[in-house]
């Protein structure tokens, strides 16, 4: 199938790129006081994705972040996954759906939906599973992400976004991000990143980002998965620009944050040169009774929606005080 990409434009002057390998998110291009910031981390030549280890602007999945052992059981089956991780699972094992060609479904200006299917036992997991995803740009600025999946038996689904961002805009330093997290708690990891099962309280631990707090990458290399503190409907996690002219808020209905500096990234790109913010279940939820988790089945397909959004010129609203916050949503319209 043929690389290609897809402009989506809004009213307001936001453009967003989006690959049908991966059906990957490339660039978000808005304008922040006249000046053009593209937002996202990405390869200056399309087929660079093909060979792309750091899932840049993907939809990871079947389930995103790990599956500890590789392995799950449903109904008393035990399904072995494929360890791409040590022993252990990662965003759906190796050349799993951020590294396929979807099929293109419907297309409008500010709107695309792309489609890729894989068969019963694919990586390992039961199926066959059907996936769709819609990008829609809308006119606030905000980009919703609609992931659908169908299976003919139950299985374990959980995609999510894997864009990396920079909100100082790709080419300048990424360094300065301040950000703001709605989670009281997160679940700690063992010395392979796989849960220990714990639900720890984010008080007196780094982990605290419930007041807005800048990122330093000397001491601040996250990689963990945040309890979303708030509904779908309100901002979860709040990422802002160095020079605080831009936001991005995040939202889902999902239970967990994966938060992911970028320590890892290289070669073409700098070590905390983007910053993911991926809503999820919360990693290893399937082996996890205390975690919140639900199995998809023919009955019942997975519906998602993940939406990122920008808002603009809101540096006198940092402070993030009822007060404050109150004042910032009616200035921004939300
Ligand atoms: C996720 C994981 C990270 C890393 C990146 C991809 O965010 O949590 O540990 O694997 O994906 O490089």
């Amino acid at each position: 199938m043929e690389l290609r990409s897809f402009v989506l434009c809004n009213e307001t002057g936001d453009e967003v790129c989006i690959s049908n390998y991966g059906a990957r998110l490339l660039q978000w291009h808005t304008d922040v006081g006249h000046e053009d910031r593209n937002i996202i981390l990405g390869y200056a030549n399309l087929s660079d994705y093909l060979d792309d280890p750091f899932y840049h602007g993907a939809i990871a999945g079947p389930f995103a972040n790990r599956i500890g052992g590789a392995e799950f059981t449903i109904d008393g089956k035990t399904y072995e996954l494929q360890a791409n991780e040590g022993r252990h699972h990662l965003h759906g094992g190796k050349d799993s759906i951020s590294d396929m060609y979807w099929d293109i479904v419907a297309q409008e200006e500010q709107v695309l939906t792309l489609k890729c299917e894989v068969p019963d036992g694919f990586n390992g997991y039961p199926g066959g599973l059907h996936f769709w995803v819609t990008y829609h740009l809308n006119n606030d600025s905000s980009l919703d992400v609609d992931i659908k999946v169908t299976t003919e038996q139950a299985t374990v689904i959980g995609p999510t976004t894997h864009p990396y961002f920079n909100l100082a805009g790709v080419g300048n330093d990424a360094e300065g991000h301040v950000l703001q997290i709605f989670a009281d708690n997160y679940t700690p990891v063992d010395h392979q990143n796989i849960p220990t099962g714990e639900i720890a309280d984010v008080s007196d631990t780094p982990f605290d980002f419930r007041q807005p707090r800048q990122l330093d990458s000397e001491r601040e290399q996250l990689d963990h998965n945040f309890v979303m503190a708030r509904p779908a409907t309100e901002s979860q996690a709040i990422l802002i620009s160095p020079d605080k002219k831009l936001q991005l808020h995040v939202s889902s209905a999902y239970p967990g944050l994966q938060v992911y500096t970028g320590e890892f990234l290289s070669g073409k790109f700098e070590p905390f040169g983007g910053i993911c913010l991926e809503p999820q279940f919360y990693p290893n939820s399937p082996n996890e009774e205390a975690f919140p988790f639900f199995y998809t089945t023919p009955d019942e397909p997975f519906n998602m929606r993940i939406s990122y959004k920008l808002v603009k010129n809101v540096e006198q609203n940092l402070d993030t005080s009822e007060e404050a916050e109150s004042a910032g949503e009616d200035a921004g319209g939300e």
